[in-house]
Protein backbone atom coordinates (compact mmCIF):
# COMPACT_ATOMS: atom_id res chain seq x y z
CA UNK A 1 0.00 0.00 0.00
CA UNK A 2 0.82 3.85 -0.31
CA UNK A 3 1.91 5.86 2.59
CA UNK A 4 1.28 9.44 2.73
CA UNK A 5 5.89 9.49 2.88
CA UNK A 6 6.01 8.46 -0.56
CA UNK A 7 3.29 11.31 -1.62
CA UNK A 8 4.85 14.79 -2.51
CA UNK A 9 1.68 16.32 -1.11
CA UNK A 10 -0.95 15.59 1.77
CA UNK A 11 -3.61 13.65 1.76
CA UNK A 12 -6.02 16.13 0.83
CA UNK A 13 -4.81 18.24 -1.67
CA UNK A 14 -6.65 19.01 -4.32
CA UNK A 15 -6.60 21.93 -7.17
CA UNK A 16 -9.77 23.74 -7.99
CA UNK A 17 -10.93 24.55 -11.33
CA UNK A 18 -9.68 28.41 -10.79
CA UNK A 19 -6.08 26.62 -10.39
CA UNK A 20 -5.91 27.23 -6.21
CA UNK A 21 -4.96 24.39 -4.03
CA UNK A 22 -6.79 23.30 -1.32
CA UNK A 23 -5.82 21.22 1.46
CA UNK A 24 -8.11 19.75 4.32
CA UNK A 25 -10.76 21.41 2.11
CA UNK A 26 -9.53 25.02 3.04
CA UNK A 27 -8.43 27.53 -0.05
CA UNK A 28 -4.68 27.72 0.87
CA UNK A 29 -4.96 31.69 -0.60
CA UNK A 30 -8.00 32.19 2.13
CA UNK A 31 -5.91 30.54 4.88
CA UNK A 32 -3.03 32.96 3.55
CA UNK A 33 -5.37 36.01 3.89
CA UNK A 34 -7.31 34.53 7.03
CA UNK A 35 -4.07 33.66 9.17
CA UNK A 36 -1.18 35.73 7.31
CA UNK A 37 1.68 34.29 6.03
CA UNK A 38 4.33 32.53 6.53
CA UNK A 39 1.73 29.96 7.59
CA UNK A 40 2.00 26.65 8.71
CA UNK A 41 -0.53 24.83 7.50
CA UNK A 42 -1.44 21.25 8.91
CA UNK A 43 -3.45 18.51 7.30
CA UNK A 44 -4.73 16.61 10.19
CA UNK A 45 -6.20 13.59 8.16
CA UNK A 46 -2.79 13.02 6.28
CA UNK A 47 -1.13 12.81 10.22
CA UNK A 48 -4.10 10.47 11.56
CA UNK A 49 -3.48 8.40 8.81
CA UNK A 50 0.21 7.95 9.03
CA UNK A 51 -0.43 7.20 12.62
CA UNK A 52 -3.13 4.57 11.56
CA UNK A 53 -0.74 3.09 8.74
CA UNK A 54 1.82 2.15 11.94
CA UNK A 55 -0.43 0.85 13.73
CA UNK A 56 -2.04 -1.23 11.39
CA UNK A 57 1.36 -2.45 8.97
CA UNK A 58 2.88 -3.47 12.83
CA UNK A 59 -0.16 -4.86 13.91
CA UNK A 60 0.43 -8.80 13.05
CA UNK A 61 3.44 -8.30 16.04
CA UNK A 62 0.91 -7.14 18.89
CA UNK A 63 3.35 -5.89 21.01
CA UNK A 64 4.66 -3.28 19.27
CA UNK A 65 4.53 0.63 20.68
CA UNK A 66 4.59 3.42 18.35
CA UNK A 67 6.45 6.71 19.61
CA UNK A 68 5.90 10.20 17.67
CA UNK A 69 9.27 11.88 17.83
CA UNK A 70 8.36 14.55 18.86
CA UNK A 71 11.17 16.84 17.85
CA UNK A 72 9.68 16.33 14.59
CA UNK A 73 6.59 18.45 15.69
CA UNK A 74 6.61 19.46 19.30
CA UNK A 75 3.32 21.41 20.08
CA UNK A 76 0.38 21.09 22.29
CA UNK A 77 -1.77 19.86 19.60
CA UNK A 78 -0.11 17.66 18.04
CA UNK A 79 0.29 15.71 21.82
CA UNK A 80 -3.75 15.51 21.93
CA UNK A 81 -3.34 14.13 18.20
CA UNK A 82 -0.66 10.95 19.25
CA UNK A 83 -3.07 11.02 22.43
CA UNK A 84 -6.08 9.72 20.52
CA UNK A 85 -4.51 7.54 18.29
CA UNK A 86 -3.03 5.98 21.00
CA UNK A 87 0.90 6.55 19.94
CA UNK A 88 3.22 7.20 22.75
CA UNK A 89 6.02 10.19 22.65
CA UNK A 90 9.81 10.08 21.95
CA UNK A 91 10.76 12.86 24.45
CA UNK A 92 14.17 14.54 24.83
CA UNK A 93 13.86 17.86 27.14
CA UNK A 94 12.50 18.86 30.17
CA UNK A 95 10.51 21.34 27.88
CA UNK A 96 8.96 18.40 25.72
CA UNK A 97 8.16 16.83 28.93
CA UNK A 98 6.48 19.61 30.46
CA UNK A 99 4.55 20.34 27.54
CA UNK A 100 3.04 16.16 26.82
CA UNK A 101 1.96 16.55 30.86
CA UNK A 102 0.42 19.54 30.36
CA UNK A 103 -1.84 18.38 27.92
CA UNK A 104 -2.91 15.05 30.09
CA UNK A 105 -0.72 12.95 28.01
CA UNK A 106 -0.74 9.38 29.74
CA UNK A 107 2.98 9.85 30.57
CA UNK A 108 3.73 5.47 30.98
CA UNK A 109 3.46 5.95 27.08
CA UNK A 110 6.29 8.14 26.57
CA UNK A 111 9.90 7.59 26.66
CA UNK A 112 12.96 10.02 27.37
CA UNK A 113 15.80 10.11 24.72
CA UNK A 114 19.30 12.40 24.93
CA UNK A 115 22.63 12.31 25.06
CA UNK A 116 22.90 14.41 28.07
CA UNK A 117 19.72 14.86 30.00
CA UNK A 118 20.04 17.06 33.58
CA UNK A 119 19.57 15.96 37.14
CA UNK A 120 16.83 18.44 36.65
CA UNK A 121 15.20 16.95 33.61
CA UNK A 122 15.80 13.62 34.90
CA UNK A 123 14.46 14.14 38.22
CA UNK A 124 11.07 15.92 36.44
CA UNK A 125 10.81 12.57 34.18
CA UNK A 126 10.64 10.30 36.73
CA UNK A 127 8.05 12.31 39.11
CA UNK A 128 5.95 12.95 35.98
CA UNK A 129 5.79 9.05 35.33
CA UNK A 130 8.05 8.97 31.69
CA UNK A 131 7.62 5.17 30.75
CA UNK A 132 11.19 4.47 30.16
CA UNK A 133 14.59 6.36 30.10
CA UNK A 134 17.18 6.08 27.89
CA UNK A 135 20.38 5.99 29.32
CA UNK A 136 23.31 7.08 26.63
CA UNK A 137 26.40 6.96 28.36
CA UNK A 138 28.58 5.85 31.83
CA UNK A 139 27.96 9.79 33.23
CA UNK A 140 23.85 9.85 32.83
CA UNK A 141 23.52 6.16 34.17
CA UNK A 142 25.58 7.14 37.47
CA UNK A 143 23.46 10.62 37.64
CA UNK A 144 20.09 9.08 36.97
CA UNK A 145 20.70 6.33 40.01
CA UNK A 146 21.79 8.82 42.16
CA UNK A 147 18.39 11.21 40.99
CA UNK A 148 16.48 8.08 41.14
CA UNK A 149 17.74 7.52 44.71
CA UNK A 150 17.30 10.84 46.21
CA UNK A 151 13.61 10.63 45.43
CA UNK A 152 13.24 6.76 46.34
CA UNK A 153 12.57 5.78 42.96
CA UNK A 154 13.61 2.81 40.50
CA UNK A 155 13.96 3.91 36.84
CA UNK A 156 13.45 1.62 34.57
CA UNK A 157 16.00 2.02 31.35
CA UNK A 158 16.86 0.93 28.03
CA UNK A 159 20.81 1.38 27.32
CA UNK A 160 21.43 2.91 24.07
CA UNK A 161 24.15 1.28 22.05
CA UNK A 162 25.69 2.70 19.08
CA UNK A 163 25.40 -0.24 16.44
CA UNK A 164 27.78 0.72 14.29
CA UNK A 165 25.58 0.73 10.72
CA UNK A 166 26.53 3.38 8.35
CA UNK A 167 23.22 4.74 6.27
CA UNK A 168 23.10 6.53 2.95
CA UNK A 169 21.74 9.94 4.71
CA UNK A 170 23.24 13.30 5.10
CA UNK A 171 26.38 13.19 7.74
CA UNK A 172 24.35 15.90 10.29
CA UNK A 173 21.74 13.34 10.86
CA UNK A 174 23.60 9.82 10.63
CA UNK A 175 23.57 8.43 14.74
CA UNK A 176 23.99 4.85 14.14
CA UNK A 177 28.06 4.44 12.85
CA UNK A 178 30.79 4.32 15.56
CA UNK A 179 31.91 7.48 15.46
CA UNK A 180 29.01 9.60 17.07
CA UNK A 181 27.91 11.23 20.43
CA UNK A 182 25.24 9.02 20.69
CA UNK A 183 25.13 5.82 23.12
CA UNK A 184 27.41 3.12 24.73
CA UNK A 185 30.26 1.92 22.07
CA UNK A 186 29.33 -2.14 21.56
CA UNK A 187 32.87 -2.97 23.54
CA UNK A 188 31.37 -0.74 26.32
CA UNK A 189 27.82 -2.68 26.98
CA UNK A 190 28.75 -5.10 29.39
CA UNK A 191 30.85 -2.97 31.39
CA UNK A 192 27.37 -0.84 31.41
CA UNK A 193 25.18 -3.84 32.28
CA UNK A 194 27.48 -4.76 35.08
CA UNK A 195 27.59 -1.30 36.25
CA UNK A 196 23.82 -1.63 36.72
CA UNK A 197 23.76 -5.12 38.39
CA UNK A 198 26.27 -4.43 40.91
CA UNK A 199 26.20 -0.71 41.70
CA UNK A 200 23.32 1.17 40.09
CA UNK A 201 20.28 -0.37 42.59
CA UNK A 202 17.96 2.56 41.45
CA UNK A 203 18.28 1.71 37.70
CA UNK A 204 16.54 -0.91 36.29
CA UNK A 205 17.47 -2.15 33.04
CA UNK A 206 14.59 -3.63 30.80
CA UNK A 207 15.84 -3.34 27.23
CA UNK A 208 18.32 -1.94 24.01
CA UNK A 209 17.88 1.41 21.77
CA UNK A 210 19.52 2.19 18.89
CA UNK A 211 18.68 4.52 15.95
CA UNK A 212 20.91 4.78 13.27
CA UNK A 213 19.59 7.74 11.56
CA UNK A 214 17.25 9.90 9.97
CA UNK A 215 15.11 10.13 5.96
CA UNK A 216 16.42 6.75 5.32
CA UNK A 217 15.66 5.17 1.87
CA UNK A 218 16.72 1.68 2.37
CA UNK A 219 14.94 -1.37 4.48
CA UNK A 220 18.38 -3.19 5.03
CA UNK A 221 19.85 -0.83 7.63
CA UNK A 222 16.80 -1.65 9.86
CA UNK A 223 17.36 -5.68 8.96
CA UNK A 224 21.11 -5.09 10.05
CA UNK A 225 19.94 -3.50 13.21
CA UNK A 226 17.18 -6.01 14.27
CA UNK A 227 20.46 -8.26 13.91
CA UNK A 228 22.77 -6.24 15.95
CA UNK A 229 20.10 -5.80 18.72
CA UNK A 230 18.97 -9.36 18.79
CA UNK A 231 22.19 -10.81 18.91
CA UNK A 232 23.11 -8.30 21.90
CA UNK A 233 19.88 -9.29 23.95
CA UNK A 234 21.14 -12.63 23.66
CA UNK A 235 24.85 -12.21 24.77
CA UNK A 236 23.61 -10.25 27.92
CA UNK A 237 21.10 -13.56 28.49
CA UNK A 238 24.17 -15.89 27.84
CA UNK A 239 26.85 -13.57 29.96
CA UNK A 240 24.60 -12.28 32.80
CA UNK A 241 21.90 -14.47 32.76
CA UNK A 242 19.14 -11.59 32.32
CA UNK A 243 16.58 -12.07 30.04
CA UNK A 244 16.05 -7.86 28.70
CA UNK A 245 12.51 -7.90 27.75
CA UNK A 246 12.23 -4.57 25.41
CA UNK A 247 14.16 -3.31 22.54
CA UNK A 248 13.71 0.17 20.51
CA UNK A 249 14.83 0.70 16.73
CA UNK A 250 14.77 4.47 16.73
CA UNK A 251 13.45 6.05 13.88
CA UNK A 252 14.47 7.57 10.63
CA UNK A 253 12.39 6.47 7.77
CA UNK A 254 12.48 8.49 4.98
CA UNK A 255 9.86 11.07 2.94
CA UNK A 256 9.38 12.49 -0.72
CA UNK A 257 10.82 16.13 -1.07
CA UNK A 258 11.42 15.72 -4.84
CA UNK A 259 9.87 13.79 -7.16
CA UNK A 260 13.12 11.88 -7.50
CA UNK A 261 12.86 10.83 -4.08
CA UNK A 262 11.26 7.23 -3.41
CA UNK A 263 11.09 6.10 0.17
CA UNK A 264 9.96 2.74 1.67
CA UNK A 265 6.56 2.63 2.41
CA UNK A 266 5.68 2.15 5.98
CA UNK A 267 4.39 -1.20 5.34
CA UNK A 268 7.81 -2.00 3.55
CA UNK A 269 9.55 -1.28 6.75
CA UNK A 270 7.16 -3.22 8.87
CA UNK A 271 7.46 -5.99 6.75
CA UNK A 272 11.72 -5.79 6.70
CA UNK A 273 11.54 -5.40 11.13
CA UNK A 274 9.50 -7.82 11.59
CA UNK A 275 10.37 -10.45 9.38
CA UNK A 276 14.27 -10.08 10.40
CA UNK A 277 12.96 -9.98 14.22
CA UNK A 278 11.08 -13.50 13.96
CA UNK A 279 14.12 -15.00 11.89
CA UNK A 280 16.81 -13.53 14.97
CA UNK A 281 14.71 -14.34 17.63
CA UNK A 282 14.21 -17.92 15.97
CA UNK A 283 18.03 -18.02 15.59
CA UNK A 284 18.54 -17.71 19.62
CA UNK A 285 15.26 -19.02 21.12
CA UNK A 286 15.01 -15.62 22.56
CA UNK A 287 11.40 -15.09 23.64
CA UNK A 288 9.44 -12.12 22.11
CA UNK A 289 10.37 -8.63 22.83
CA UNK A 290 8.44 -5.70 23.20
CA UNK A 291 9.28 -3.38 20.61
CA UNK A 292 9.74 0.25 20.15
CA UNK A 293 9.54 2.92 17.03
CA UNK A 294 9.71 6.09 16.99
CA UNK A 295 8.85 7.74 13.81
CA UNK A 296 8.84 11.37 13.59
CA UNK A 297 9.18 12.72 10.03
CA UNK A 298 7.79 9.91 8.23
CA UNK A 299 4.33 11.03 10.38
CA UNK A 300 4.37 14.99 10.27
CA UNK A 301 6.27 15.60 7.08
CA UNK A 302 4.37 15.50 4.15
CA UNK A 303 1.29 16.58 6.38
CA UNK A 304 2.64 20.04 6.63
CA UNK A 305 3.55 22.50 4.42
CA UNK A 306 4.26 26.10 4.45
CA UNK A 307 2.89 29.20 2.75
CA UNK A 308 4.41 32.31 2.06
CA UNK A 309 3.92 35.62 -0.06
CA UNK A 310 5.79 36.71 -3.27
CA UNK A 311 7.30 39.90 -2.39
CA UNK A 312 11.06 41.45 -4.06
CA UNK A 313 12.16 40.47 -7.26
CA UNK A 314 15.29 40.61 -8.95
CA UNK A 315 17.02 39.29 -11.86
CA UNK A 316 20.24 39.21 -12.37
CA UNK A 317 20.94 39.98 -15.73
CA UNK A 318 21.96 36.48 -17.70
CA UNK A 319 22.58 34.41 -14.33
CA UNK A 320 19.44 34.07 -11.87
CA UNK A 321 16.21 35.19 -11.37
CA UNK A 322 15.56 35.82 -7.34
CA UNK A 323 11.68 35.89 -5.97
CA UNK A 324 12.09 36.84 -2.37
CA UNK A 325 9.00 35.38 -0.53
CA UNK A 326 7.97 36.46 3.93
CA UNK A 327 9.62 34.02 5.72
CA UNK A 328 13.20 31.68 5.18
CA UNK A 329 16.10 30.24 7.01
CA UNK A 330 14.79 31.30 10.48
CA UNK A 331 11.06 28.99 9.76
CA UNK A 332 13.00 26.61 7.81
CA UNK A 333 16.70 26.16 8.41
CA UNK A 334 17.25 22.79 6.46
CA UNK A 335 18.25 24.08 2.98
CA UNK A 336 20.67 26.28 5.38
CA UNK A 337 21.86 23.54 7.58
CA UNK A 338 21.41 20.18 4.98
CA UNK A 339 21.39 21.58 1.73
CA UNK A 340 17.72 19.85 1.89
CA UNK A 341 15.76 20.38 -1.04
CA UNK A 342 12.00 21.34 -1.38
CA UNK A 343 8.98 20.91 -4.07
CA UNK A 344 6.64 23.95 -4.08
CA UNK A 345 3.65 25.62 -6.64
CA UNK A 346 2.24 29.05 -6.88
CA UNK A 347 -0.97 28.17 -4.74
CA UNK A 348 -2.65 30.19 -6.67
CA UNK A 349 -1.73 29.43 -10.26
CA UNK A 350 -1.94 25.41 -9.27
CA UNK A 351 -3.21 24.51 -12.58
CA UNK A 352 -0.54 26.99 -14.83
CA UNK A 353 2.06 25.82 -17.10
CA UNK A 354 5.56 25.75 -15.39
CA UNK A 355 7.37 28.38 -17.54
CA UNK A 356 10.05 30.53 -15.70
CA UNK A 357 12.93 29.37 -13.74
CA UNK A 358 13.82 31.22 -10.52
CA UNK A 359 15.03 31.08 -7.03
CA UNK A 360 13.04 31.57 -4.19
CA UNK A 361 14.77 33.11 -1.22
CA UNK A 362 14.25 34.24 2.15
CA UNK A 363 13.86 37.56 3.79
CA UNK A 364 16.92 37.26 6.28
CA UNK A 365 20.16 38.78 6.49
CA UNK A 366 21.84 36.13 5.20
CA UNK A 367 23.34 35.11 1.18
CA UNK A 368 22.78 31.33 2.57
CA UNK A 369 18.61 32.27 2.80
CA UNK A 370 17.10 30.18 -0.04
CA UNK A 371 14.25 28.53 0.26
CA UNK A 372 14.66 26.64 -3.20
CA UNK A 373 17.39 26.92 -5.58
CA UNK A 374 16.42 26.89 -9.36
CA UNK A 375 12.60 26.00 -9.50
CA UNK A 376 10.98 26.16 -12.19
CA UNK A 377 6.79 27.62 -11.76
CA UNK A 378 4.37 29.75 -13.79
CA UNK A 379 5.16 32.94 -13.86
CA UNK A 380 5.43 34.89 -9.83
CA UNK A 381 3.89 38.08 -9.41
CA UNK A 382 4.27 40.30 -6.22
CA UNK A 383 1.58 38.48 -3.93
CA UNK A 384 1.74 34.67 -5.23
CA UNK A 385 1.49 32.58 -2.40
CA UNK A 386 4.04 30.06 -2.57
CA UNK A 387 3.03 26.72 -1.11
CA UNK A 388 6.59 24.39 -0.15
CA UNK A 389 5.63 21.03 0.22
CA UNK A 390 6.75 18.62 3.09
CA UNK A 391 7.88 21.12 5.80
CA UNK A 392 5.90 19.06 8.58
CA UNK A 393 8.32 17.92 10.19
CA UNK A 394 11.71 19.40 11.90
CA UNK A 395 10.74 23.52 10.63
CA UNK A 396 8.77 24.69 13.61
CA UNK A 397 10.56 22.83 15.85
CA UNK A 398 13.95 24.09 14.41
CA UNK A 399 12.50 27.65 13.96
CA UNK A 400 14.55 30.72 15.21
CA UNK A 401 14.12 34.53 15.74
CA UNK A 402 17.11 35.73 13.68
CA UNK A 403 16.39 38.79 12.91
CA UNK A 404 14.02 39.46 15.35
CA UNK A 405 11.41 38.02 13.14
CA UNK A 406 8.36 36.35 14.73
CA UNK A 407 7.92 32.67 14.12
CA UNK A 408 4.46 31.91 12.11
CA UNK A 409 1.74 30.41 12.52
CA UNK A 410 0.27 26.84 12.48
CA UNK A 411 -3.49 26.11 11.36
CA UNK A 412 -4.48 22.45 11.57
CA UNK A 413 -6.85 21.97 8.65
CA UNK A 414 -9.96 19.42 8.40
CA UNK A 415 -13.27 18.93 6.25
CA UNK A 416 -12.98 22.95 5.25
CA UNK A 417 -12.27 23.98 8.68
CA UNK A 418 -8.91 25.74 9.87
CA UNK A 419 -7.54 26.30 13.52
CA UNK A 420 -4.84 27.62 15.04
CA UNK A 421 -2.34 25.22 16.83
CA UNK A 422 0.12 28.10 17.61
CA UNK A 423 -0.30 31.66 17.44
CA UNK A 424 1.78 33.65 15.27
CA UNK A 425 5.01 35.44 17.40
CA UNK A 426 4.14 39.05 17.93
CA UNK A 427 6.83 41.65 18.28
CA UNK A 428 5.67 41.92 22.11
CA UNK A 429 6.87 38.38 22.22
CA UNK A 430 10.60 39.01 21.23
CA UNK A 431 10.81 41.58 23.73
CA UNK A 432 9.09 39.06 26.20
CA UNK A 433 12.47 38.33 28.12
CA UNK A 434 14.29 41.19 27.16
CA UNK A 435 15.78 42.90 30.73
CA UNK A 436 17.07 45.95 30.79
CA UNK A 437 19.09 46.34 33.87
CA UNK A 438 19.34 49.41 36.68
CA UNK A 439 22.34 50.12 35.42
CA UNK A 440 21.46 51.20 32.29
CA UNK A 441 18.56 53.12 33.26
CA UNK A 442 18.30 56.55 31.48
CA UNK A 443 18.12 59.54 33.40
CA UNK A 444 14.65 60.96 34.33
CA UNK A 445 15.31 64.08 31.57
CA UNK A 446 16.28 61.70 28.33
CA UNK A 447 13.39 59.22 29.67
CA UNK A 448 11.38 60.23 26.69
CA UNK A 449 8.10 58.87 25.21
CA UNK A 450 7.69 58.38 21.67
CA UNK A 451 4.41 58.02 21.68
CA UNK A 452 4.00 54.73 20.50
CA UNK A 453 3.08 51.34 22.41
CA UNK A 454 6.22 49.98 22.63
CA UNK A 455 7.24 52.35 24.97
CA UNK A 456 10.06 50.89 27.80
CA UNK A 457 10.07 54.12 30.39
N1 LIG B 1 14.64 8.52 17.68
C1 LIG B 1 15.81 9.11 17.95
C2 LIG B 1 16.63 8.63 19.04
C3 LIG B 1 16.21 10.21 17.18
O1 LIG B 1 17.37 10.80 17.44
C4 LIG B 1 15.39 10.67 16.12
C5 LIG B 1 15.77 11.82 15.31
C6 LIG B 1 14.18 10.02 15.88
C7 LIG B 1 13.83 8.93 16.68
C8 LIG B 1 13.20 10.43 14.81
O2 LIG B 1 13.75 10.31 13.53
P1 LIG B 1 12.84 10.55 12.23
O3 LIG B 1 11.82 9.42 12.15
O4 LIG B 1 12.17 11.86 12.36
O5 LIG B 1 13.81 10.54 11.11
N2 LIG B 1 16.76 17.92 12.08
C9 LIG B 1 17.05 16.87 11.12
C10 LIG B 1 16.65 15.51 11.64
C11 LIG B 1 17.29 15.18 12.97
C12 LIG B 1 16.85 13.86 13.50
C13 LIG B 1 17.26 13.71 14.90
N3 LIG B 1 16.84 12.51 15.51
C14 LIG B 1 16.34 17.20 9.81
O6 LIG B 1 15.67 18.21 9.74
O7 LIG B 1 16.51 16.49 8.84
Amino acid sequence: MNSVNQSLLPITAKIDEAGILHIGGCSTVDLAEKFGTPLYVYDEESIRNCCRQYKQAFAKYPKTNILFAAKAFMTSAICRIMHQEGLGLDLVSGGEIYTAVKTGFPMERTFLNGNNKSAEELEFALKAGVGRIDVDNFSEMELLDKVAKSINMKADVLLRITPGIECHTHDYIKTGHEDTKFGFDLSQLDEAVRLIKEKYLNINLVGLHAHIGSQIFETTGYIDLVGVLVDKLAEIREKFGITLTEMNMGGGLGIKYLESDDPPSIDELAEAVLGALDENLKKYNYPEPILYLEPGRSIVGTSGVTLYKAGSVKVVPEVRKYVSVDGGMADNPRPALYGAQYSAVIANKANQERTEKVTISGRFCESGDIVIRDITLPEIEFGDIICVFDTGAYNYTMSFNYNRVGRPAAVLVKDGKAEIIIRRETWEDLTACDVIPESLALPKAESKCAGCCACMG
